[in-house]
């Protein structure tokens, strides 16, 4: 067995075929290409405990991964994130069996690392010397990063609201870096124009090159392995461009080909801020794309995508599973961030922290239910978004004394 078992690319739209061993980006209808495998070949080899003999990397699951050779993997260890039980918070909410996928722990600290780390291999597999990309930052970061441990030069352009910590990334990474007075779309427009005009860049925009998801959908096969080849019930992920979630889905529908997993798939939530919900817009109202979300802003700012390319897959796998999609107040995901930290003792993103808030109201609303093992997917750290948690305290004279302890 190869350590790929990829065969070709596919049009999300059309089901048509693409060459997976050329440069490509989307399909001839604008649509993102879907990476397929021999899933029949790779049964035939590989069992789940094949795979748990493996390294606790992503790359265990390399013969559902793009890469053809290893010698092109680029790692700096991302993948296996914990699965932790969080039974206080959880028992506050009504979920006892709630569980978070931390991917705050992965390198870069989101799991953006993930896509980046397959994208760039792949991309210098396929010869790409340089890669270029519109981000809300986390992506951005993570891309420069693993393009400097692939000797590959990057191009970033990110909204000045991103988080400044990943600009700082990107600079530190030797990135060229440019900050833009618009939202991520606006960045994407900028890109695209200055890929077209210079030669050596590989646009790899979100699901505009096609093995981003690859990475990500990582987090699936890792949520079933780590539930010892189990179904969780639901699961919740804090959807911009929504890749994460399609990742999640592609990776369920494999295992299930590979005959590795059994029963109905968990239901897939996606989360959105109140202040930039088109894809439960779109959910509520039954259409099978959103529209432009207009004057998007929210604190959980990896999830300010006013438009993503691949919402219909996301509408499709929430639709497809009995999931959900519900948009939360920054109000409340900022409580929920804090009431997990005092609980659980763990700082999480405020994409991740809108996934609790999510999960509180619909357990709140009946939809959720007490029994259901659900799995938050927190998308990064909370140590990157300092900003977040109002830090309001005494500064004390040296010659001053700590006050008495605060009544509980
Ligand atoms: C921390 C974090 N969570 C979630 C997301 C959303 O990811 P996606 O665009 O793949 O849905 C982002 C994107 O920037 C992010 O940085």
């Amino acid at each position: 067995m190869s350590y790929s078992a990829l065969s070709h690319l596919e049009c999300s739209r059309t089901a048509q075929r693409y060459d997976a061993d050329v440069v490509q980006g989307v399909s001839a209808v604008g649509a993102p290409l879907l990476a397929r495998y021999d899933l029949e070949r790779v049964a035939a080899t590989v069992t789940p405990d094949i795979i748990a003999s493996r390294p606790p990397t992503l790359w265990r699951y390399h013969e559902v991964l793009p890469v053809r050779d290893e010698a092109n993997v680029v790692s700096l260890g991302e993948g296996m994130s914990p699965l932790l039980p969080l039974p206080s918070y959880g028992a506050s909410i009504g979920v006892p069996q709630l569980m978070m996928k931390d991917e705050g722990l992965i390198p870069t600290g989101t799991f953006k690392a993930r896509g980046a780390a397959v994208g760039v291999s792949r991309a210098r597999e396929l010869g790409v010397k340089g890669v270029a990309m519109p981000t809300n930052g986390n992506a951005g970061a993570a891309w420069a990063t693993y393009a400097a441990r692939a000797g590959l030069t990057s191009l970033i352009a990110m909204p000045v609201d991103a988080p400044s910590i990943t600009r700082a990334e990107c600079v530190a990474a030797g990135a060229e870096l440019y900050l833009v007075d618009g939202l991520i779309g606006d960045a994407g427009k900028l890109v695209n124009a200055a890929v077209a005009a210079r030669s050596g860049y590989q646009e790899v925009s979100t699901l505009k090159e096609p093995y981003r998801i690859e990475g990500k959908k990582t987090m699936g096969y890792e949520i079933v392995e780590q539930l010892g080849w189990q179904l969780p019930d639901v699961i919740f992920y804090p959807a911009g461009g929504g890749v994460g979630l399609i990742g999640i889905y592609k990776a369920l529908l494999e295992l299930r080909e590979l005959g590795w997993i059994q029963g109905e798939l968990p239901r897939l939530v996606a989360v959105q801020a109140e202040g930039c919900a088109p894809i439960v817009q779109a959910y509520e109202s039954g259409a099978s794309e959103s529209t432009p979300f207009p004057d998007a802003r929210t604190v959980a700012f990896g999830i300010t995508v006013p438009k993503a390319l691949g919402d219909f897959l996301v509408l499709e796998a929430v639709r497809a599973t009995e999931g959900t999609a519900i948009a939360v107040s920054d109000a409340d995901l900022l409580a929920e961030q804090r009431r997990l930290a005092a609980r659980e003792g763990t700082f999480i993103c405020p994409e991740g922290a809108a996934c609790m808030a999510a999960a509180k109201q619909l357990r709140e609303a009946g939809w959720l239910s007490e029994d259901d093992r659900a799995v938050v997917l927190n998308t990064g750290m909370g140590v990157k978004y300092p900003e977040t948690v109002a830090v309001d305290v005494p500064t004390l004279a040296v010659d001053s004394q700590i006050p008495p302890k605060p009544a509980a």
